[in-house]
C-alpha cells in the first residue's frame, strides 16, 4: 500500500493477568511470539515498518522483532493513550493504523475493509467492533440515537445500563494522522484506572463535530485479545486450527485433526499422513508421503520424503532422508543425521551420529558421537562407550561393517570396512578392514553337571 499509512503497534504493557515473568506479547502461540503474528500483519499492510511501542522488557521484544520494525518506548505504561503518545513524533502520514501487539489473529482482509471504509465514509476514525455474549473487559461501544458510534466506555467505568451492551471495541483503529495527532495531546486520567485512555479520542472527536464510523465484524475470533492464560490457549486452538486446516488444502491427511499440535512455522509436503497425538514445533520441515504415527514429536527436524516415523518417535535438531524409517519409540537426539534408507528401530537412542545410506540399527542401541557407514548392520544392545567421564570420544564404523549384538564399543574406536564384530564383544582396539574382532571368553561346558546337581537334592 502507500505512504499515506503509517501502522502503530502497542506492545508495552506487561500483562498482569498473565502472571508471568514473561512480557505478554513474547507469549507464544504455536510456536512464535504473539508480537510476530501482528507484525507480519503490518507487514501484509504496509512496505512501510510499524511502530511497536515498547515498555515492560522492551530490550527482549526489540531484540526478537529487531529491524522488523521501528520502535517508541513508553517508560510507564500509563494507559493506551499513553502509549500511542509516545510515537506522535514518529507519525507523520495521513492514515494511522492503530493495532495491539495481544491480538494476533486478525486477517488483512479485515483490515483492508476497514481502511476502505474509512476512505470511502471520510472519517476521522473508523474502528473495528464485535458483539460477545459475555462482553468481560472489553471496552463498550455507546451509540447515539441515530446508531452513530458516540464515544466508548471501558468496562471498569461503566453504569449497569452500559455493561449490558455487547457491541465492544476490538481495539483495532485506523485514525486521520492529523486529528490524532492534535487530540492525543488533550487526553486526561480521569477514569476509574486513571490511565490514558486511546479509546477517550472517539468522545473527543464526535465533540469536535467529527465523524467516527465503526465496522462491525461477523467473526470475533479474528480479534481476541490475549489478556489470560485462558485466553491465550484459546488463540492458540485457533492457530492451531487454521494451520491444519491451510496444510489439508496443501494435501496432507489428518487422521483426527483435533489432536495434533503443530507450529505455524512448520511445513509438510503433500500426501503425508499424520496420525492422532503428534507434536511437530520450531523449524520442522516433513516432505511427501511421509507416514507420521501417534505420539511421534520433532522439534526442528528436517525428514524428507517416504519416510516413516513409528510409534513413540521423538527427535530434537535432526536430519532424516528419504525413505528411511524410525521407531517405535526412538531418540534422535541433537546432531543425528540419517540417510536414505536408513532404519531405526525400537528403544534406539542416537546423539551426534551420522548413518550412511542404508545403516540399520533396530534394537535397543544407544550410539553417540557416531560416524557410521553405508550398509552397516548394528545388532541389537550395541552401545557406544563415547564418555570415558572427562571428554566424549569418537566411534567410526565404515562402510559395511557387521556389528553383533552385545557389543560395546570404547571410544575412540574404529572398526574398518567390511569387518565383523563378534556378538558380546567389547572392542577396544581398532578393527582392521575384513577382519573378525572377537573378545569374549570362551564358553566352558561341564557335562552332566546340572544331572549331578538335581540328584545332589
Ligand atoms: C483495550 C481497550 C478496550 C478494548 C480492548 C480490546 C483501552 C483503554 N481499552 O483494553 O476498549 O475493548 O483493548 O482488546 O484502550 N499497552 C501499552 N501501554 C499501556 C497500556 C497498554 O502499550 O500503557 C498495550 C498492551 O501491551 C496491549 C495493548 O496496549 O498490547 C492493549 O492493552 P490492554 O491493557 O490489554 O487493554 P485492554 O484492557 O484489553
Ligand atoms: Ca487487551
Amino acid at each position: 500500500m502507500s505512504d499515506e499509512l503509517q501502522i502503530i503497534i502497542m506492545a508495552a504493557g506487561l500483562g498482569t493477568r498473565m502472571k508471568s515473568r514473561t512480557v505478554k506479547v513474547l507469549h507464544r502461540a504455536a510456536g512464535r511470539p504473539l508480537i510476530d503474528y501482528v507484525v507480519d500483519l503490518a507487514h501484509e499492510i504496509s512496505d512501510a515498518a510499524p511502530v511497536v511501542v515498547v515498555g515492560h522488557q522492551r530490550e527482549a521484544v526489540q531484540q526478537h522483532v529487531g529491524d522488523r520494525a521501528r520502535y517508541a518506548v513508553q517508560e510507564q505504561q500509563l494507559g493506551t493513550g499513553h502509549a500511542v503518545q509516545q510515537a506522535i513524533d514518529q507519525i507523520k502520514a495521513k492514515e494511522v493504523l492503530i493495532l495491539s501487539g495481544d491480538v494476533p489473529l486478525t486477517r488483512a482482509e479485515t483490515l483492508l475493509r476497514l481502511i476502505e471504509e474509512h476512505r470511502r465514509s471520510r472519517n476521522a476514525l473508523t474502528l473495528l467492533t464485535m458483539n460477545l455474549g459475555d462482553p468481560g473487559l472489553y471496552g463498550r461501544i455507546v451509540r447515539d440515537a441515530k446508531g452513530a458510534v458516540e464515544r466508548i466506555v471501558e468496562a471498569k467505568d461503566a453504569n449497569e445500563q452500559q455493561r449490558a451492551i455487547r457491541e465492544v471495541n476490538a481495539g483495532i483503529y485506523i485514525f486521520d494522522g492529523g486529528h490524532l495527532v492534535s487530540n492525543l495531546k488533550k487526553l486526561s486520567t480521569n477514569n476509574a484506572q486513571g490511565e490514558y485512555y486511546l479509546t477517550d479520542l472517539i468522545g473527543m472527536l464526535r465533540e469536535d463535530g467529527k465523524r467516527v464510523g465503526a465496522l462491525l465484524i461477523e467473526n470475533p475470533v479474528e480479534v481476541l485479545g490475549v489478556n489470560s492464560r485462558s485466553e491465550l490457549a484459546t488463540v492458540e486452538g485457533e492457530i492451531q486450527r487454521r494451520v491444519v486446516e491451510r496444510l489439508m488444502s496443501e494435501g496432507v491427511t489428518f487422521r483426527n485433526p483435533s489432536t495434533v499440535v503443530i507450529d505455524s512455522t512448520v511445513s509438510i509436503g503433500p500426501d503425508t499422513v499424520v496420525y492422532p497425538f503428534v507434536t511437530l514445533e520450531g523449524t520442522t520441515r516433513i516432505g511427501t508421503g511421509c507416514v507420521i504415527e501417534p505420539g511421534v514429536h520433532l522439534q526442528n527436524v528436517a525428514v524428507g520424503n517416504d519416510v516413516h516415523l513409528k510409534t513413540g518417535t521423538v527427535a530434537e535438531d535432526a536430519v532424516i532422508e528419504d525413505e528411511a524409517t524410525v521407531g517405535p519409540y526412538a531418540h534422535l537426539r541433537p546432531g543425528t543425521e540419517l540417510a536414505r534408507h536408513v532404519k531405526i528401530g525400537n528403544f534406539v537412542e542416537t546423539k551426534k551420529a551420522t548413518f550412511g545410506e542404508g545403516a540399520k540399527a533396530s534394537h535397543l542401541s544407544y550410539i553417540g558421537d557416531a560416524e557410521v557407514g553405508a550398509d552397516v548392520n548394528i545388532g541389537a544392545g550395541t552401545i557406544t562407550c563415547n564418555y570415558d567421564g572427562v571428554s566424549k570420544h569418537k566411534t567410526v564404523l565404515e562402510d559395511g561393517a557387521f556389528i553383533g549384538s552385545d557389543t560395546q564399543l570404547v571410544a575412540p574406536v574404529r572398526v574398518g570396512r567390511g569387518a565383523y564384530v563378534g556378538a558380546g564383544s567389547t572392542i577396544t582396539k581398532d578393527v582392521p578392514p575384513d577382519s573378525l574382532a572377537l573378545s569374549r571368553v570362551p564358553q566352558k561346558v561341564v557335562e552332566g553337571w546340572a544331572k549331578q546337581r538335581r540328584k545332589k537334592k
